[in-house]
This record gives C-alpha cells, structure tokens and sequence, in this order.
C-alpha cells in the first residue's frame, strides 16, 4: 500500500477558516489515475511520503492536507492545509510545503499551482505594504489619474551624471516615477551611492521646477546586509523608495528586508524579473497571481503585474485576476499598486486603462526614450496620453493639439 492513501482526499471536508487553501491545476502522468495523482499532491505536500511508515500515528494522519474539491473533466483540485503544519511567519517554509517536492513527482505530468489563500496568521504576521495605494497616490499627491513612470534606458551602461540627467529630463517632462532598471544595481559605471545621491539631487530640482512631487526608485537588489544597507542610504539621502527584484532575491530576504523597512518606511516597489521562469509554463509551475499574494504579503506596495498590449506574456484574464488580488479585502492589509511596465508607450495607454483601470501605474522606457524627440518629449507624450484618458478624449484626436503625443503615435502607433 502506498503511502499516499485515499486519506488525503476527502470531500465532506469543510476547510477551515485557519487553513492555507491552494488550488491546483493536475494532470497524471500516464498509467496513473487523477485520484492517485492527488493523493501523492497532497500526501508528499504535507505528512505522506511514498510507503506508509511506522513512525505515523492517529496524531499525524490528522495533519493530512484535504483535497477537499476536484474536477477530473477540467484537472483541477483545491487542497486544504490545517494551519499546525506552517509557521505563519515563515513563507520558505509554506512554501516548501505547498509548492516543494509535488513539483518533481513523477507521477505527475502536469502540476500548476494556481492560487493560493492565506489565512489570517499568515497576513498578520507579516503585515503586507506599509503604503498601498492610498499611501503611494498621498506621497505624490496625486488623486486621480493612473501614475506615469520610466525605466531609464539603456538599462545598464549610463555614467551616473547621464543617469540622473535623463531622470531630470523625464520627471520635468511630466512623470511621476523614475526607476532604475532590474539589472542595475553598484556597477562600476554607475555607483549605487553616487547614483542615488545625483538622481535625488535632480528630483529635488525637477520637484522645484514642476510645483510637482517626483520620486526615484533605486533597486537595492543585492544580498540581504547590502540591500539594508542601501535602503538605510537611500533613506538617509531624503529618498522615499527603493525598488527590489523580489524573485531573485528570494522570500527570505524580502522577510528580513520586509521587518527592516517598518523602521525606515520606504515605499517597495517589486519588480518580478525571472518570474516567467516559474509563472510561463504550461505543465509546471507557479502562477503569477500565486506569487503576486505572496508578495503583497511580504510587504511590495507596488508590484509588475504585466501589461496585456506590451512586451511581455500575460493576458486580459491573467492581469486583471492578478489586479484583484492585489486589490481585495485580506485581513485589513493594505492593497498594493499594480504596475504595468514592458514594451509600453504612448498610444498604449488609453486601452490599458480601459483594461486595468485608473488604479495602476504606467511605466514605459523604450517608449519614452525612444521617442523621435529625446526623452523630455516622449515624458510629455506619455502624460499628455494620460490626459487625454481621463478627459474621454481619443488619442489621435488630443494629438492634433499636442505635437510630443501625435510624434509619439506616428512612430508606435496606438494599441
Ligand atoms: C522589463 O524589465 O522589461 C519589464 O518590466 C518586464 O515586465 P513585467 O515585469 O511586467 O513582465
Ligand atoms: C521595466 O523594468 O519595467 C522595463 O525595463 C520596461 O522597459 P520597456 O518599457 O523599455 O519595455
Ligand atoms: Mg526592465
């Protein structure tokens, strides 16, 4: 007899209000049936193993996860995991749990963990964003309108005075945000400190010149002692943000960074390069809206969630479940900014707020730097398409009297 008995499926079980509920999307391998496959689902994510052991008593077997709903027809299950078998402030831990050995097993040919709900232990115990929405649009003062960023560009390769100069040029343009790239952190070319310290220098000038606030998002990503590090920096400088590749860093770090961060109150902003490793497969993997709660949790107020019409993968029904997410009610938690970032431009902007709504945070960098006029004209374009939106006004029509925006629609088009 295996060890992963009929056990763990049980659908008289009504989860309770403490379990972590996640729900799967499963398919056998072959020669094995769907009920076996989440037999091993369930039993290796929490008290089974292959064989059935000695060393199990009455105790345990009632620690067994329930799959408590399935549907063979479409491959999908919900799983129940009774609370005793986490620590609530340990996420590597849960998630060595609900998402650890499961994916290699053989008997599996697919696995995708769709979705996950966390109890109210979990939330509290890590508290989610320190600013959330209301908080980001209150710093900058902007009530209404979707906010508009860029990603200085090229990515990597600027000297630090070229850095802060395009940021200069884009927040006096009309942005809100200027963020650092994912893969720039303290190269030689262009130091993290000096970086932070010329780009705030600017954003102070354009804060000046404008009438209007402007913020800089400098990745700290790095080893958790230099990424405090740099936080306390940037925090010491007068800067109100840092940006984090919270992927690549890993969950534990953001835990340790997360507790750090509720001393120093900085916005996070989470980009999510390498997240396409876990999140793109069709056959295995963890889906966006899965991390995107695990990093609302740890503490991003701001976090990539894809854009529908750019660059990067990612549909219509993806974005917005991810958007909601980030956006319901989860034990008091603040909700967290929804950032759509990659292969945007000017013309893109009407549909996507279409899509996502006025709740979002439009960033574009080739869209913006690539601009037939330099990056002082692309920033004005971006906002200008911004306007446009909220005022119900097509792009095309509201280009006739703004040259950057009909510049900007010749070169990229309209989405
Ligand atoms: C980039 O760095 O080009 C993008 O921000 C990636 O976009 P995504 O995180 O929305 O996929
Ligand atoms: C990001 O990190 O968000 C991006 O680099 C987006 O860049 P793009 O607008 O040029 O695609
Ligand atoms: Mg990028």
């Amino acid at each position: 007899m295996t060890g992963y008995t009929s056990n763990f499926i049980d659908r008289s079980y009504k989860p309770s209000k403490n379990d972590i509920i996640t729900t799967v999307e499963v398919s056998p391998a072959k020669n094995v049936d769907f009920k076996t496959a989440l037999q091993n689902v369930a039993g290796e994510s929490s008290v089974g193993t292959w064989t059935k052991v000695k060393t199990t008593t009455k105790r345990i077997e009632k620690m067994a996860a329930k799959v408590f709903w399935y549907d063979k027809k479409k491959g999908l299950a919900k799983i129940a995991y009774p609370n005793i078998l986490f620590e609530a402030d340990n996420i590597p831990q849960i998630m060595s749990s609900i998402a650890g050995n499961i994916f290699g097993m053989k008997t599996l040919k697919k696995l995708i963990l769709l979705d996950i709900d966390f109890p109210k232990n979990v939330v509290k115990s890590h508290g989610g964003p320190l600013f959330g929405i209301r908080g980001v649009r209150k710093i900058l003062k902007v009530k209404n309108r979707p906010l508009v960023g860029s990603i200085i560009k090229p990515k990597i390769g600027l000297r630090t005075k070229q850095h802060a100069k395009v940021a200069y040029d884009a927040w006096t343009g009309g942005l809100d945000i200027i963020k650092d790239d994912e893969n720039l952190s303290d190269q030689k070319f262009n130091p993290f400190k000096d970086r932070v310290i010329e780009t705030l220098a600017m954003r102070d000038k354009a804060e000046q010149e404008t009438g209007e606030k402007k913020v800089y998002m400098a990745n700290i990503t790095a080893n958790i002692d230099e990424m405090i590090e740099r936080a306390e920096f940037i925090k010491k400088n007068g800067g109100r943000y840092f940006m984090v590749d919270v992927v690549t860093v890993g969950f534990s770090a953001l835990e340790e960074l997360q507790q750090e961060n509720k001393k120093l109150k900085l916005v996070a902003h989470a980009h999510r390069a390498m997240h396409a490793a876990t999140t793109r497969s069709k056959d295995f993997g963890i889906s966006m809206l899965s991390l995107a709660k695990i990093y609302r949790i740890l503490g991003a107020d701001q976090l990539h969630v894809g854009t529908v019409v750019g660059k990067m993968e990612g549909g219509k029904k993806e974005v917005t479940s991810i958007e909601r997410a980030l956006r319901e009610n989860s034990h008091g938690m603040k909700k967290t900014f929804p950032v759509a970032s990659g292969g945007l431009y000017p013309g893109a902007v009407q549909k996507m707020v279409k899509i996502m709504g006025k709740d979002i945070i439009i960033q574009a960098g080739g869209g913006v730097h690539g601009h037939p006029n330099g990056t002082f004209e692309g920033a004005k374009a971006l906002r200008q398409a911004v306007e446009a939106t909220m005022k119900g006004i097509p792009l095309k029509k509201y280009a006739k009297k703004h040259s950057e925006l009909a510049k900007a629609i010749k070169k990229w088009g309209t989405a």
